[in-house]
């Protein structure tokens, strides 16, 4: 495979970004930010998630937040849906696709959505089907693909069990989460080639964390395998609140940065995607964690 020449990328700073925040964000301002990010093109923008309120206060107002915001005909709006009692909140909120989430590693599974990884699949597989039946689009994601916070290594073969789970739930794409940003090219490239064992890359995409600085090189690593989907979140927002010590996943600015400079397609305003991350970063009270940005703001040439 060679280097996709168009590139989708699912902003995922509103739900990733925002679910580890210690103060209130407001709805109004998630809702302002989903709009700003759909409005600057981005084709796919994570907006909350129907998780228990009781583990992730921060997304307790994602009915508000669907109802609130302006969807573009462009754009999708995948929310995390971690069982049945969420895909229901999710189906009154009228979502076209939703997200179910698990994880390579035993341990990071148990402290993330309180099961095995065995009985998360069986948990998710009626999530998955009766949403097939409501017409709504289903994605999975992967954590710890290169690494778990509480077992270090994670093999690629625990990966790819799990990714052929998900595919054989009807999930349109993979996303594999490097939860801790630990991963360095060769590896990211070996465990995507694992994975295309159960899943092809074109139904792949890359979640990076940036934690130790690798993302960005991980991705352009990956997208020479021919992956074309960029989980990424503007102002580099985020981390888990069951990943001690993980930050945020690559700023979509600085990836949008790369792949223009490349002549790879986005369909995203790259002068608008900065201002969104200059809005939200400016609501917590910080600089945008994007290199691309703060030289933006600097006026570096
Ligand atoms: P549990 O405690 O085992 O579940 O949690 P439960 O069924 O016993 O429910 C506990 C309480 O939560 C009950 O309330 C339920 O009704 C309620 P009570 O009876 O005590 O009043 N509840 C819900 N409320 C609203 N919506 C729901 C829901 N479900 C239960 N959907 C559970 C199990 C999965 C619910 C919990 O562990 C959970 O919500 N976990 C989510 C954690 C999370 O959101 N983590 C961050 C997202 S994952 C991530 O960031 C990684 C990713 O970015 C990729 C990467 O980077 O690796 C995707
Ligand atoms: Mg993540």
């Amino acid at each position: 495979m060679s280097m996709p020449k168009k590139v989708t990328i699912v902003d995922v700073g509103p739900r990733d970004g925002l679910q580890a925040e210690p103060e209130v964000v407001t709805t109004a301002t998630k809702i302002e930010l989903i709009n700003r990010l759909s409005a600057a093109g981005v084709p796919s923008v994570e907006a909350g998630a129907f998780v228990s309120p009781k583990w992730v206060p921060q997304m307790a107002d994602a009915t508000e937040v669907l109802a609130g915001i302006h969807r573009h005909s462009g754009t999708r709006y995948p929310v995390l849906v971690p069982n049945e009692k969420g895909l229901k909140r999710a189906v009154a909120s009228d979502v076209e696709e939703i997200a179910i989430f698990g994880a390579a590693s035993e341990t990071f599974s148990q402290k993330n959505i309180n099961c095995s990884i065995e009985e998360s699949i069986e948990r998710f597989r009626p999530v998955a089907a009766a949403a097939h039946a409501a017409g709504i689009h289903v994605r999975g994601y992967i954590s710890c693909v290169l690494g778990c916070p509480y077992e270090g290594d994670v093999s690629a073969a625990s990966v790819v069990r799990v990714a052929r789970a998900l595919d054989e739930m009807g999930c349109y794409e993979v996303s594999l989460g490097d939860t801790i940003g630990v991963g360095t090219p060769s590896r990211a490239r070996d465990m995507v080639a694992a994975v295309s064992e159960a899943v092809p890359v074109e139904r792949q995409a890359l979640h990076f964390h940036d934690t130790y600085g690798q993302a960005l090189a991980n991705i352009l690593a990956c997208l020479e395998l021919g992956v074309a989907t960029v989980d990424a979140a503007v102002a580099g927002l985020g981390g888990c609140p069951y990943a001690p010590g993980a930050s945020g996943n690559v700023a979509s600015e600085d990836v949008v940065y790369m792949l223009d400079g490349m002549g790879i397609e986005t369909g995203i305003d790259l002068g608008s995607l900065v201002d969104a991350g200059v809005f939200i970063s400016g609501a917590l009270g910080r600089e945008p964690n994007s290199k691309v940005a703060q030289a933006r703001i600097a006026k570096i040439p």
